[in-house]
Formats: C-alpha cells, sequence, structure tokens
C-alpha cells in the first residue's frame, strides 16, 4: 500500500498583486450575442484609454449550445455600426474563471444565478456581479425595471443596438469604478485617464 494520501484541494484563490493586471469576464447565456459585446466595447474603452495590458478581458457563456462559433451576425453589425469589431469562439463558463479573474459581470439575473451557483465558495461568489450595476444612470434609464441586458436573441432586430447601448454605458461605469479602485480587489490604481487634447478656442 502507498503512503496515506489526503483528498487534492484546489489552490487557494490567487491573492491580489499590486500591478498585476485586473481580469474581467463577461457572461452571458450563449456567449455570441450579449458577452462578446460587452468583451468588444470594454477592449475599444481599455484601447482609448491606453490601458492595455493593465485590464485582461474575456468572455463565456453559461451554456455551452454555441460553444466554439463566432459572435452573432447581428451582434457583429451593430458593434460594427457603432465602431467596435467583435472577436472571438464561444467557450462555456467554468468554476477555474473564478481562480483566473476577478470579477465575472453577469449580463442579466439568471445569468447571475447560473454563476454564483457555479461558485465553489462566498469569495468566489462575491467575484459575480450584474454588469449594469455599474451604469450610473441605470436607475434613471428605467427607475421601475431590472438590471438586465435584455436577451436580444430571438427578438427583432432592434434589440442588438439596446444590448450595444446598455453595455457601453454599464462598461464606462465599470471603467470608472476600477479606476477609483472600488472594485476589482486591492491594487495599484490604474494609470490616470490621460487628459483631453486641448481645445481650439
Ligand atoms: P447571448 O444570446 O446569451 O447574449 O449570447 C443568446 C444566444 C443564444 C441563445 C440564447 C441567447 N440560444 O438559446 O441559443
Amino acid at each position: 500500500m502507498g503512503a496515506h494520501r489526503s483528498k487534492p484541494t484546489r489552490p487557494p484563490a490567487r491573492a491580489p498583486r499590486a500591478n498585476a493586471p485586473v481580469r474581467l469576464l463577461f457572461v452571458c447565456l450563449g456567449n455570441i450575442c450579449r458577452s462578446p459585446t460587452a468583451e468588444g466595447v470594454m477592449r475599444a474603452l481599455v484601447a482609448r484609454e491606453g490601458l492595455a495590458g493593465a485590464i485582461e478581458l474575456d468572455s463565456a457563456g453559461t451554456g455551452a449550445w454555441h460553444v466554439g462559433e463566432p459572435p452573432d451576425a447581428r451582434a457583429a453589425q451593430a458593434a460594427r455600426e457603432r465602431g467596435v469589431r467583435l472577436e472571438g469562439a464561444a467557450r462555456q463558463a467554468r468554476a477555474q474563471d473564478f481562480e483566473r479573474f476577478d470579477l465575472l459581470l453577469a449580463m442579466d439575473a439568471q445569468n447571475l444565478r447560473d454563476l454564483r451557483r457555479l461558485a465553489r465558495d462566498e469569495s468566489e461568489r462575491a467575484k459575480v456581479r450584474l454588469l449594469r450595476e455599474f451604469d450610473p444612470a441605470a436607475d434613471d434609464r428605467e427607475p421601475t425595471r431590472d438590471l438586465d441586458v435584455p436577451d436580444p436573441y430571438y427578438g427583432a432586430g432592434g434589440g442588438f443596438a439596446e444590448v450595444f447601448e446598455l453595455v457601453s454605458a454599464a462598461c464606462e461605469g465599470l471603467l470608472a469604478e476600477l479606476r477609483d479602485g472600488l472594485v476589482g480587489g486591492p491594487r495599484d490604481a490604474l494609470p490616470p485617464r490621460p487628459a483631453a487634447p486641448a481645445r481650439a478656442s
């Protein structure tokens, strides 16, 4: 008989390090419409603000139906018309994502529930947030509605423009909170926002 082996334990959660990039995972159901849109929008904001390297981004779906597929053509077109390219192939969210990412940003309440079920302890559950919690105007926009980014997949085409607008407002708010150190765990502050170019008078 070999030596007694204790039950393998998973590695401890990654301790946030100063200067480590903030890692964000955007999550929807299929990973072909909403979360690739959020990833593409955030990538464009990160590039605009010179934060490549300081923020890492990915997206995933809670379901597996579309694994390997590129973003939905309607989502890609809505984004392209607004200057954002959608890229990547769909993948399913997995428990290990809680080790790699600082924040998992759910597009709707069902995604939030599914992700929290996948989390293995309270510290992992605490990493799951609704993306639209970060839209500072969300309550004014729809005071009586929830904070879902509505699923556009089976709806008429207009839903994709709405997804883009909602996701853009929330990503701007999220980036501001990351800069202010309000989310994403303890770390050195992100570099300050570049000064706006001087205006011609
Ligand atoms: P997403 O949209 O979650 O924003 O990627 C959907 C994509 C596919 C399906 C539902 C929603 N589907 O049922 O296949």
